[in-house]
């Protein structure tokens, strides 16, 4: 794929390979490594906008990656327009220049409220939610589906209407909220998609290395792409597609992430956060499995780099 800048109004993203917001994983220590690694955006997990208004506080979900609010993005979700634009206008966020809409949870606890994946049904609600939110002087983005169920495509429909409101960037998942996270992306809704509309479209779905970046883009002419668990199955994925040479090595990455996670979480969270990335980081390699086993035991991070220092 073609490396690019993409242009948010007057930001300049220096780079076309997005990380994409994961709820449990996207935290403030795999951010900073992430950016680290020359990602042009990363983005937060979804953020209640309703919470963020009436009970505001700010914790390291919401702090910007080495205090780095050019290539960190918030993402919100919500159903009521008006909480939507005063969570943009919040002091929570006044450091960040891009806040993303999150429209493609599909979640039962968010969806039955009418946020993020059911908002791709009600299209009218959905650009009152993003023309709200645009009267906030924001960088606006919309992070969608390509539906609810197998065989929809609203992907060009939704993304006219996302460029009318005066979203600045769309992102698509290509799959439909019924197929969760498994399945082939439809490539076509994507690139019938970015044929409809003149702002940035960022694919998404499915990509876990270079063949499938490349074919994501030949497929689907977007500008550019996001990775989700392929980014963090690989984190060094984004520097095989940039060209460039890691600054470190998986063993020093992996370390590096728990010692940060411990700044942020404490020892004991920091040591049970791990445990969710282990099977990421250690899938398909052989001769790990006992130290695998150790670390699910371990009680605390310090316990688990010491596990990796010894026999990683
Ligand atoms: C555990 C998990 C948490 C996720 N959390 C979010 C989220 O907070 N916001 C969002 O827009 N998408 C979220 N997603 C969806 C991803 O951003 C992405 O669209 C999806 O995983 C498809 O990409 P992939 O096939 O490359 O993983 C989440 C996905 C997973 C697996």
């Amino acid at each position: 794929m073609q490396i690019k800048p993409i242009a948010l109004k007057n930001l300049i993203i220096k780079n076309n390979i997005f990380l994409a917001p994961i709820a449990g994983y996207t935290d403030l220590a795999f951010r900073t490594l992430s950016l680290d690694n020359g990602y042009g955006l990363c983005f937060t997990e979804l953020v209640s906008a309703k919470g963020l208004v009436l009970n505001p506080t700010v914790n390291s979900i919401l702090w910007g990656a080495n205090g780095n609010y050019d290539r960190t993005a918030v993402q919100i979700f919500g159903q009521d327009p008006y909480y939507m634009r005063s969570a943009c206008e919040s002091k929570e966020l006044e450091d960040y220049k891009i806040i993303d809409i999150n429209m493609g949870c599909p979640v039962p606890k968010v969806f039955k409220n009418g946020e993020g994946s059911a908002l791709l049904k009600d299209i009218l609600k959905a650009e009152s939610i993003i023309s709200e939110c645009v009267k906030s002087g924001k960088i606006i983005t919309v992070k969608i589906r390509t539906g609810q169920k197998m065989g929809d495509d609203i992907a060009s429909e939704f993304s006219k209407m996302a460029e009318n409101a005066g979203a600045s960037l769309i992102t698509i998942h290509g799959r439909v909220r019924e197929a969760y996270y498994t399945g082939e992306p439809d490539y076509n809704a994507i690139y019938k998609a970015k044929k409809s509309v003149n702002i940035p479209v960022i694919a998404n779905g499915g990509i876990f290395t270079k063949e499938d970046a490349n074919k994501m883009v030949n497929e689907t002419g977007a500008d550019g792409i996001m990775l989700a668990r392929g980014g963090i199955a690989n984190p060094f994925l984004v520097c095989e597609l940039l060209g460039i040479k890691p600054n470190l090595t998986l063993k020093e990455f992996i370390i590096t992430h728990l010692t940060e996670s411990i700044k942020i979480h404490g020892d004991r969270k920091a040591g049970l956060e791990f445990k969710k990335f282990a099977p990421y980081y250690f899938k398909g390699m052989l001769g790990v499995s006992e130290l695998k086993k150790q670390i699910n035991y371990a009680k605390t991070a310090e316990e688990t780099i010491r596990l990796i220092e010894e026999n990683f």
